[in-house]
């Protein structure tokens, strides 16, 4: 592969495929349209966006510097990367569990103001254990079901106990709750998906309450939702942040998710290497460029071509039916797809769009930044892979 840094200045049609890029004004704008929404809802809720979408420390910083509260990330390596990078705070939203993880965590606490979900009492002893014999000093976030029936404590004794421990024990402090109502974000009825989720927040200020009631412990952080429930839980008064992640980006599934009024951003960069009938179009990525558990890719309406299938390496397209339109893709269309010279033939340069976001940065050493058609950056996706 060439050297990606000579890459920078270069046109976009010029990158080595498949390659991962994001049109830097579209992804900023995202950003904006956010820190807006929130701020207009009026409810005082802040973002703690999530970087298990973007993987990369540019990108949350230039989230602090619009605003957020601090980061989350999903895996202690992710937070490692993203500390590495430069990001003063960040909330480990998921369980971190096992010896060395927890030596890891104590170390990591004293580069970054950094918070950790727990919900159980013999990992917030060990973290504690762990962080006061090396002079760190890890902030607990109580994890609560919300109905995911995925990790959380699911009684209100629970948490206290969390809570007490938390408040009480050297090495550790109590900050606050959160509880991510993930089975909620992509309900298609919206009406149906905010009533789902303002009972998971119902649920979540419940748990808030008892910690302050039974233990006299106000909860600095309240955190919940995603891309599909920010709408609801920015108005939510008690919550102190959200925790989205994907709006940046945008993909399929959540462009097509009502109410998720975000721009698509993100693009896979590949090309043409086979056009073997007059109406079949191949192109040099597919599924270990781009995942496929949340259904096939797309791909720019002005191409008027539809995706097939998807393999390994290639995707199949032909010139038939109506191109999927994806509320959220006029823009990308209109700086990418517009330009494009057809008939395509074999060696031109097209962008597809990731049915899942989050997964298909996972698969990739580098994003390519993009402005104006020109890649302004190259950026490692430092937490690429960085699942344990
Ligand atoms: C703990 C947690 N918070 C928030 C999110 C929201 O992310 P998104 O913006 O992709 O909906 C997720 C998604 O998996 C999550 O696991």
């Amino acid at each position: 592969m060439a050297d990606v840094k000579e890459q920078i200045g270069k046109h976009w049609t010029e990158i080595e495929t498949p390659a991962l890029m994001v049109d830097l004004d579209i992804m900023e704008a995202n950003m904006d349209k956010m820190m807006a929404f929130l701020r207009d809802a009026g409810a005082g809720v802040g973002i703690r966006p999530h970087a298990k979408t973007h993987k990369i420390p540019q990108i949350a910083n230039m989230q602090m510097a619009k605003g957020a509260l601090g980061i989350c990330a999903a895996k202690l390596g992710e937070a490692e990367a993203l500390a590495e990078g430069g990001v003063p705070d960040i909330l480990i939203a998921n369980q971190t569990v096992g010896a060395n993880k927890i030596k890891r965590l104590a170390e990591l606490s004293k580069k970054t103001n950094l918070k950790v979900a727990v919900d159980s009492k013999e990992n917030l002893l060990d973290i504690a254990r762990e962080s006061a014999a090396t002079s760190g000093n890890v902030g607990i976030v109580v994890e609560v079901d919300v109905g995911n029936k995925r990790a959380g404590v699911r009684s209100h004794e629970e948490a206290i106990e969390l809570a007490k421990l938390a408040a009480s024990t050297p090495g550790v402090w109590y900050a606050g709750v959160m509880g991510y109502e993930g089975f909620a974000v992509f309900i298609p009825d919206f009406e149906e998906r905010r009533r789902v989720a303002e009972r998971a927040y119902d649920i979540l200020m419940g748990y808030r309450d008892a910690i302050k009631e039974k233990a006299g412990l106000d909860s600095g952080i309240v955190s919940a939702a995603g891309s599909g429930t920010y709408m609801f839980a920015a108005k939510r008064k008690g919550l102190t942040d959200i925790q989205a992640g994907s709006y940046i980006f945008m993909d399929v599934r959540y462009g097509s998710t009502a109410g998720v009024d975000f721009l698509n951003s993100l693009a896979v960069v590949t090309t043409i290497v086979s056009h073997p009938e007059p109406e079949v179009y191949i192109t040099d990525a597919g599924q270990k460029s781009m995942t496929q558990e949340f259904g096939l890719v797309t791909t720019l309406p002005s191409y008027g071509l539809k995706v097939q299938s998807m393999s390994e390496e290639h995707v199949t397209m032909r010139p038939t039916g109506e191109p999927e339109r994806l509320p959220g893709i006029g823009l990308l269309d209109e700086k990418y797809g517009k330009e494009a010279k057809k008939p395509f033939k074999v060696g031109d340069k097209i962008l597809l769009i990731p049915s899942h976001c989050c997964t298909t940065v996972n698969l990739h050493d580098i994003l390519y930044a993009v402005r104006d058609g020109v890649v302004e950056d190259v950026w490692p996706v430092a937490g690429r892979g960085k699942f344990a």
